[in-house]
Parts: structure tokens; sequence; C-alpha cells
């Protein structure tokens, strides 16, 4: 087993008895560019059966918003996405880590079977870990599937890169909704992708940490969130800043991205103690060599033998 997920792992078995918290549902590994690592112990077992399609779609609607009002509010904008970081938006459906995204997929319909899982935070112990790179292919990978409907948040609101994977504007965007000078559709924006919404980082703060503080965020998932199937949300690494553990708490289940052979064991233990509460849904190994390994069958395989039985929601 390779030493981070060792750690992750003992840490949570550590923490289970003492403070009721859950193992991490699964651990997903992948990466399109970079080297190493494909840990031995996830190797060899089969990937569950998942039914994405049986996964409810979201068509009711809040007294106040309407999709309707969104589509007619929420600005078009000529998206130029990053082609390097933006692994679904060239119509390249089996590029190097595309399969790894679906596998992820997979598996947060499969947890959704037995949890409430739409809010979805993705976070990491430091930064340049790949938490934005995740957020904005998970929230691709998600939108492919026929009618779902996606909203990206851009929540780092200290050192904000989606817009730049997207190729669009910063502001107005959440920093905005925070200070109370936008609302929420004045904030959102779609692109060329349908039914692919995203919500920038917004007017740069020097108060980030009591602007995500101040209760408002809440307001906004809660209003927004019936109109979407899924919400990603991308946050600050957790070992510096307050920020994600307080994003976590509006969130249904938390992602943990672990760069390989980057970042330090005690980080990665640091960063899931900021969340005791909440559902670490799962753990993606990014950075890992795919040239080690001669089917994407492997990475199918990473999540199920990472998957302790009582690590299941
Ligand atoms: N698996 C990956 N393959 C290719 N590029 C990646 C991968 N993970 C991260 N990157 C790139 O590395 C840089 C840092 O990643 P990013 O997602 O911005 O980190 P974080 O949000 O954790 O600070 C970005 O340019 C991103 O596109
Ligand atoms: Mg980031």
């Amino acid at each position: 087993m390779s030493r981070i997920h060792e750690a992750l792992k003992k840490a949570e078995q550590e923490r289970a008895p003492a403070q009721g918290g859950q193992a991490p549902a699964f651990a997903s590994s992948f990466a399109p560019e970079m080297p190493p690592v494909i840990p031995e112990s996830i190797q060899d077992a089969a990937m569950p059966a998942s039914n994405p399609a049986a996964a409810p779609t979201a068509t009711s609607f809040s007294n106040t918003l309407s999709f309707d009002a969104l589509l007619a509010r929420a600005p078009q904008l000529d998206w130029q996405p990053d082609q390097k970081a933006m692994l679904f938006f060239n119509g390249n459906e089996s590029g190097r880590g595309t399969e790894e995204f679906r596998t992820l997929r997979s598996r947060l319909y499969h947890l959704r079977e037995n949890m409430t899982l739409k809010k979805v935070l993705v976070t990491s112990a430091l930064p340049k870990e790949g938490k934005s790179f995740t957020s904005a292919n998970l929230a691709q990978v998600l939108v492919r599937q026929h009618g779902k409907r996606v909203l990206l948040i851009d929540a780092d609101l200290r050192a904000p890169r989606l817009h730049l994977m997207l190729g669009t504007t910063a502001a107005p965007g959440l920093a905005d909704y925070l200070q109370g000078t936008s609302d929420e559709f004045s904030i959102m924006q779609r692109g060329p992708m349908e039914n692919l919404f995203f919500i920038p980082s917004g007017r740069k703060l020097s108060d980030a940490a009591e602007m995500v503080a101040n209760g408002k965020l809440k307001v906004l998932l809660q209003r927004v969130e019936p109109l979407f199937d899924w919400i990603i949300i991308d946050s600050p690494p957790a070992v510096p800043v307050s920020d994600a553990s307080v994003l976590a708490k509006a969130c249904d289940g938390v992602v943990m991205v672990v760069r390989s052979n980057a970042t330090p064991i005690d980080m990665a233990r640091r960063a899931r103690e900021e969340f005791p509460d909440q559902a670490l849904v799962g753990v993606v190994l990014n950075g890992t060599n795919n040239e080690t390994t001669p089917y994407s069958r492997y990475y199918y395989d990473a999540y199920v033998k990472n998957l302790s039985p009582e690590s299941k929601p």
C-alpha cells in the first residue's frame, strides 16, 4: 500500500471510534501527465456495479428560483478553456485521465444510492495538489450525462483558478454574493457545455475567511440546490486556512485530493482532521503514472481494494 494511503487509512481508523468519524468511502488515483505510483494495494480487485442512470434528476424547483429564470438570466459567455487542464472540452473522450474521472463519477453515484450526496467539496492539504483540476474535470464528466445539471463553484477566494481553466471572467462571482452586492443570478454564468453552470470567485477580498463564514454561502446553496443534480465546490487548501472546513459544513461530502509523491503524510492527516464531522466520500490520488498501468482497468480496480467493508456508506 502506498505510504499516503496507509497513513490516511490509519488516521481514519484511529479517529473512527473516538470521534465517530467515517473512513473514506473510496479512493481513486489518476493523472494524465504526472509521474509515479499506482499504490500496490489497488491493483487487483473488481469494480462494483453502479447505476448512474438510476440517480434522480433535478426537477423540483424552489419557490423563488426556477431553472427557466436561471437560463434567462445567467449570461452565456464565450469560454476559452485551457485544453491541458480541461480534459473533456475538446470532445476527446479517451484522453489520459478521462477514464479515471468517469470512474470517480461512478463511485459518487454508487455512494449516492445510500446517502444524500449532491454538494461535494473538493479539497486537499496544501496548494497545487490538484483541487481545481479535479473539481473542473469532475464537473465536466458529471454534466456529460444526458440531462444532468451541474454547478461548479470556485470557493477559493484567495487563489482562484477555475476561471482560468475555463477561460472566462472571474467576476462577478461568489465574493460579490457574500458581500451582498450581487444576487445568485448575476454571479452564475454558462459557456458552451450544456447544463454546466459556473460561479467564479468574484472580486478579490481582503477578508476571505470572514466572508466565507458569514452564513450567506449556506443560503446560496440552499437556494440553488433544487436546480442542480450536482454542485461541485473547489476550495482553498485545508491546512493553512480555515475556509475549507467552513465550506465543508455546508456540503454533503468531501473529496480529498492527495498528490502522489508530494503531499507529506502528516499534512494529509492534518487536512483530514479539519473535517471531523463531515463525510469523507473519497480520496483522489493525483499524479500517478499511467505508464506503469497497462490498462485503465487498473484504475477501476483502484477504487475497490481500498473500499474496506466498514467504510462503505
Ligand atoms: N493530474 C494532472 N494532470 C495534469 N495537470 C494537472 C494535474 N493535476 C494538477 N494539474 C495542474 O497543476 C496545476 C496545479 O493544480 P491545481 O488544480 O490548480 O491545484 P490546487 O487547486 O490544489 O492549488 C494546474 O496547472 C493544474 O492544471
Ligand atoms: Mg485551486
